[in-house]
Parts: C-alpha cells; structure tokens; sequence
C-alpha cells in the first residue's frame, strides 16, 4: 500500500479545477442507457467509482465511449432495453453504483449479480432489496442482504408507493429508477429531503415527475412509468463534497486564498458551506447563471473558526461532509456537537468511530455518542505525528490529509489508491496550491 502524509503548510494560492460530482457522473451515465439515442456529458468524473458503473452499463448492453477529458458518450437502450450481463457486475467501492443500478435493472426480466470489494461488501443493501421485492424483484443476498447478491426482475414490474425510513438518496433513486420501469405511478415519501438528482435528471430526459412539498417538511415524489426517455446534454458540475476538502484546507491554513470555480451549489448538497459561514468562514460565493444544476464560484480565504452546534435536521444535506466537518472544528475555538449522525456509521468505513478515533490519535479531544460527535477544538494544537487508516473510505483519508497541513507533526494515511474513488488528483491539486503532501512509506 502506498501513503501519504502531510505536513504544516505555509500560506495555499491559486486557482485550481476539480472534479465532477460523483453523484451527477453516476446518475448521468445511467439516464443516458435508459434513455433513446445519444446522450452527450461534460465534466463527468472519471474516478474509479463512476467508471465501475460505467462498465456495468456496458455489461447491460448500453454503448459507453470516452471522447476526451470528462467527455463521454452514451447510447442508451430505452427503458426495459437492457441485456441479460454475462457475468458479475462489480461496483468496487461504490454504494451509489450498486444501489442505483439494482434499481434500473429492476424491469430487465432476467438475473443479474453483483458484488463490490470489502467496503461494499460490508454496507447494508436490505435498505434497497425490500422496496424492490414489493415491486416483484426477487433478490438473493448474503446474510443480513449484503453483496454479492443476485436480481431476478419480474415479466411485470409493479409501482410502489414507499415511505423511505431512513433519509437516503441512493434508496430513493433505486425505487425512482424502478418505478419508470413499472406500470402506473411510483411515489416515494422522504420525511427529510435528500439530493434530488434523479428527480432533476427524470425530469430533464422527458419523464413526468411530480414534487410535493409536504407541511413537515417532507417531499413526495412521483414518476410516471414507462416513459420514453431521449437522450440530453449534460453538463457536470464540480463536486461540493470533493471542494469540501479543498475549502477546509484553505479555511485552516493561514494567508491563504483559493479559488474553485464551477462548484454544484444545490441547496440539498450544500449544507457543510452554511454550518462553515456559522463558523466564522470567509467563503464568497459568486453565483453563475445557466441551465441545469446551480453552479458558483467559491474563492475561499483563511479564517479563524469558532465551535457551534450542528441540527439533526441538517444531515441529510451534508452527510459526506462530516469528516471533513470535524477537522475543521478541531481547529476550531470551543466545542463543535454534531447530532444525528447514525447514517455515518453504514457509510465506506465507519466513519463516526473512525473520525472520533483518528481525532483521538492526533491528540484532539472528542466524545464519540452512539449518533453524535463532540468535538472539543484547540486552534494551533493538533499534534498529528500519527498515521490513519484510510480503511477503504477516500473521504477519511482526504480529511486526515487536510488535518495534516494544520497539525504540528504531520499526519500520514496509509493507503492512498481508496481516494482515487472520488478524486484522483486530490494530493496534486493540493500541492499545486502550495501544500506539503508527499509519498509515505509504512
Ligand atoms: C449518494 C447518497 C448518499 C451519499 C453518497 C452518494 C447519492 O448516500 O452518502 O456518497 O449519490 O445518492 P445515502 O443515500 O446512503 O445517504
């Protein structure tokens, strides 16, 4: 395995591009196999993730070609198109690529297996098999419904009317990719509103989708089955969460000033940048104008941050971002609580005991509760002098990493490859602004 570490850095500078949004890259190479004709995307991601379900989709039959840098071409097969895959269709690390893709093959009347590498294996996947199985799937799981399993799709696939009952996009996107498969209308009820990608792609590609804002708060959305989906343009937006890093690693690192330009600004994705404004971060956000998903450019300057309590309520909007979230109130003044974090424990790794006990290791205090994080700040005073476990999960290594260029001793992790799950140049486009990252050897 091979590692890196970073070091206290002197002031970070310039400009620098980052990578697609990893949900949108999925969801677009998707849409664009369900649909009729040739699908054109920009600015797609091209990290491991994205390219496993890449393969995948040319497995079920659809046609995937790189044209150049971020772009590619899809020609898709038309909802209920999809071939019967050879063989084992297998995610790697990606529970968005698995979840998702059980989804969309849920109308294809045939088996189709998948398995992913042991992150993946681990993650619960019942959270999706038993939407699937009301609407006529039968699924083959391993114990406790985890990979690899099998799908076998129905001669009719039945629409479902399903409250989520846990806040995830990935479940709601499975049932929405199903249900345009299915005969009539397919609803799902999310008590607390996730990213809505799916919807907005749905939407985009000509099937009729109905949002209901509902008086607690809630969203029901709905989609008609059977649609004839055409092919669209998509353009990709810069990955908030990958940006996350980048703008935390700004924020503690002191005389710097960073510009990321193109970042998603969807209000279901940006929830880090409002707890991080409460903090006491200057971040401006200039706003482009343009169609599809909301874009800005952010230019990020370093500043002292302050502890605050984070709302349950606000999860959902931020869930990837807790690591990243939590260094950040490491060198933070005062104490940082975050509540309602149980979702982070079924996430690549374990990331609420792993965040609480790299933190823990780099000689910050925490108090780690069952769904809560507490973390007791202490600008200038975080020793580092440790290596981390990336542990399969690129957003603990990224975050440790960031840690690292505000610690006193540096920080190391030892298996660098898991972040090329989600952005493969994170270690250059860091140093290219001036950061210390360098190879580690354990
Ligand atoms: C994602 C949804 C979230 C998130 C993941 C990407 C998506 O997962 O953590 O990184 O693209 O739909 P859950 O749906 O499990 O919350």
């Amino acid at each position: 395995m091979t590692g890196l570490i970073a070091r206290a850095s002197s002031r970070l500078h310039g400009e620098v591009r980052l990578p697609g949004d990893k949900s949108i890259s999925h969801r677009a190479l998707i849409m664009g196999a369900l649909a009729v004709g040739e699908t054109r995307i920009n600015g797609l991601l091209e990290g491991d993730d994205v390219m496993r379900t890449a393969a995948a989709l040319r497995r079920l039959g659809a046609v995937v070609t790189r044209d150049g840098d971020g772009t590619w071409r899809v020609h898709g097969r038309g909802v209920g198109g999809f071939d019967e895959p050879e063989t084992v269709l297998d995610l790697g690390n990606s529970g968005t690529g698995v979840r998702l893709l059980m989804g969309a093959v849920a109308g294809l009347p045939a088996t189709t297996f998948f398995t992913g590498d042991a992150s993946l294996r681990r993650r619960p996947m019942e959270r999706v098999i038993r939407p699937l199985t009301e609407m006529g799937v039968q699924v083959l799981a391993r114990e406790g419904g985890r990979l690899p399993l099998a799908c076998t799709g129905p001669q009719v696939l039945l629409p479902l009317d399903y409250t989520l009952p846990v806040a995830s996009a990935q479940v709601k996107s499975a049932i929405l990719l199903a249900g345009i498969a299915a005969p009539g209308i397919t609803t799902v009820i999310e008590p607390h509103p996730t990213r809505d990608h799916t919807e907005t792609l749905l939407d985009q590609f000509g099937a009729s989708v109905e949002i209901e804002e509902q008086a607690d708060g809630g969203r029901r959305v709905s989609v008609t089955g059977e649609p004839e989906l055409a092919a669209q343009p998509i353009r990709v937006p810069v990955d908030p969460s990958s940006a996350a890093f980048l703008a935390v690693a700004a924020l503690l690192t002191p005389g710097s000033e960073v510009r990321l330009p193109g970042v998603g600004t969807n209000p279901l994705r940006f929830g880090l940048y409002e707890v991080l404004a409460e903090m006491g971060a200057d971040i401006e956000i200039r706003s482009r104008q343009g169609p599809g998903e909301p874009v800005a450019d952010l230019l990020v300057r370093s500043s002292e941050l302050h502890g605050v309590t984070v709302p349950p309520e606000i999860a959902p909007r931020m869930i990837d971002e807790y690591p990243v979230l939590a260094v950040a109130a490491a060198c933070a003044r005062g104490t940082t609580v975050m509540n309602g974090l149980a979702e982070l424990r079924v996430k690549e790794s374990d990331r609420l005991a792993a965040v609480a006990g790299g933190l823990a290791a780099c000689g910050v205090v925490v108090e780690e509760g069952e769904d809560r994080l507490v973390v007791h700040g202490n600008p200038g005073a975080v020793d580092g002098g440790t290596v981390i476990r990336s542990g399969l999960d690129h957003r603990i290594a990224m975050a440790f990493l960031v840690l690292g260029l505000a610690s006193r001793d540096g920080i190391a992790i030892d298996d660098a490859a898991t972040i090329a799950t989600s952005f493969p140049d994170f270690a250059e486009t860091l140093r290219t602004l001036g950061a210390d990252i360098t190879g580690h050897a354990e």
